[in-house]
């Protein structure tokens, strides 16, 4: 039987001894009140404003845009709350130099155009405070003086507490820099953003470390030759997870992307063979983007599959089913895929596309420009349904597509949503019949 655990233990568990049980329906707990963010891409991807007390780990690339956007969050929010920016990164220069490159552009904060340095100095709020420290100590010092509301500590992996043997940005450091100042936020109601490098494995200061610590985590992804960013939720204590922001990098920071799936269209060449179009979703919100497929004969031995920005083994069951139930030789074939504007898409919704895509470059025949594919493939080579169909297809028909090439429906209860064509389709051999032109695969299918 267990004995009652001593004092002793009960604060190692950081209990104190002092907490007492309460009736859940007594204690207060109204919708929270969040700092409200004019950024509304960040803003929605957190769940609607950052929560006091909450701490938010921003993690990503080495370059690819971390500091700058919690800047512009700073310029922001400091018009409202005190806000302490805490750099072990940078100088105070640096730092300087880059608000006033914020503000100088319209397009930062959208808070006007300061042309000279010193009309974008004034645009500075009085509330927004700088430090260079590396030293936890010291940094919680400036917090009890400064009392800010906001903390932005650019980077948890500078972030060192002496008296721990290890050295800066070690696991041991990081991790009991972050616990400390989530117990900060937790008592005290500060928010904190912390900046984390991604290491070579892609995690955040070795596997899954700081994620348990932290209430959300955002990552910050991208294609370094490329300007869009995608703001990405992958745990959230206070908002839908797999939320995505959509950030084009200019001189002026980041600037929201009102209308992500035009911008990601905007190059494709219509009636070029070898693309396609899905609708993924990203959290709640559809994005249309285009998928690219060639296929070129191999050379030396084994035919290569080469996914950019989809899932290899989701591409490999593709071709096997193109090969298998469509009758397309792809054995002999190396087969590229590529997810235009540097995406990455993981959903099988986008299966339908990236087949078409491919089966669009072997056959050298165009997929219909004004259409849509949505639909994941089963081994079977049948088209199968995907969930939030209706918001796909109401995103396709804002964006001008004419038609959508869809699985069958099962159930009819609903109809469709109006202002595009919806054509069902049963299989892909069927989905392709409809998608590609001047071509009938059918056909081609009776001769093997
Ligand atoms: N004058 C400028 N005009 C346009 N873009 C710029 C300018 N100066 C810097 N940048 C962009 O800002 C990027 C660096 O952004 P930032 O320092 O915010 O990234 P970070 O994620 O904090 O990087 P790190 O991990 O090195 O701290 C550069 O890759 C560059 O593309
Ligand atoms: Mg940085």
């Amino acid at each position: 039987m267990a004995a009652p655990a001593p004092a002793a233990s009960r604060s190692a568990y950081g209990l104190a001894g002092r907490s007492s049980p309460r009736r859940l329906s007594e204690i207060s707990g109204d919708v929270e009140e969040r700092l409200p963010l004019s950024i509304g891409e960040f803003s929605r991807v957190l769940g609607g404003g950052i929560v006091p007390g909450s701490v938010v780990l921003i993690g990503g690339d080495p370059g690819i845009g971390k500091s700058t956007l919690l800047l512009q969050v700073a310029l922001e929010i400091a018009h409202q709350v005190p806000v302490l920016y805490v750099s072990g990164e940078e100088s105070e220069r640096q730092i300087k130099m880059r608000a006033l490159r914020l503000l100088r552009s319209a397009d930062g904060t959208g808070r006007g155009q300061a042309k000279a340095e010193n009309d974008a100095t004034l645009l500075i709020p009085e509330s927004l405070f700088l430090v260079t420290e590396t030293n936890l100590s010291t940094m919680l010092e400036h917090i009890a003086e400064i009392r800010p509301q906001l903390l932005i500590v650019d980077s948890i992996q500078t972030t060192t507490i002496p008296e721990l043997e290890s050295s800066a940005g070690s696991v041991s450091q990081v991790r009991e820099s972050a616990s400390r100042l989530r117990e900060l936020a937790k008592s005290s109601g500060l928010a904190v953003l912390l900046i984390g490098h991604v290491t070579k494995e892609g995690a955040i200061a070795g596997p899954r470390v700081l994620e348990h610590i932290v209430d959300t985590v955002l990552y910050l992804e991208g294609d370094r030759f490329q300007s869009y960013r995608l703001l990405r939720s992958v745990k959230n204590r206070f908002g839908a997870t797999s939320e995505v922001g959509v950030f084009d990098m200019r001189e002026g920071g980041m600037v929201e992307v009102a209308n992500p799936s035009e911008a990601f269209l905007a190059e494709r060449m219509v009636n070029a063979p070898g693309s396609a179009i899905a609708v993924t979703m990203e959290g709640t919100r559809p994005l249309l983007v285009e998928i690219q497929g060639l296929t070129s004969p191999t050379t030396f031995g084994n035919a290569r599959r080469t996914p950019n920005g989809v899932d290899f083994n989701r591409l490999l069951l593709t071709v096997a089913v193109l090969t298998r139930r469509v009758g397309m030789r792809l054995g002999e074939q190396d087969v590229f895929v590529n997810v235009v504007g540097g995406l990455t898409v993981s959903e099988p919704a986008a299966d339908l596309a990236v087949a078409a895509a491919v089966a669009s470059s072997i056959r050298n025949a165009p997929v219909r420009a004004d259409a849509v594919l949505i639909g994941e493939i089963g081994l079977s080579g049948e088209l199968r349904m995907v969930g939030q169909m209706p918001s796909r297809l109401r995103e396709a028909a804002i964006l001008g597509f004419k038609a959508a090439i869809v699985p069958r429906r099962l159930r009819r209860s609903e109809p469709w949503p109006e202002g595009i064509q919806v054509i069902e389709a049963r299989s892909l051999r069927q989905a392709l019949d409809h998608a590609l032109m001047g071509e009938q695969v059918e056909k081609e299918e009776a001769k093997n």
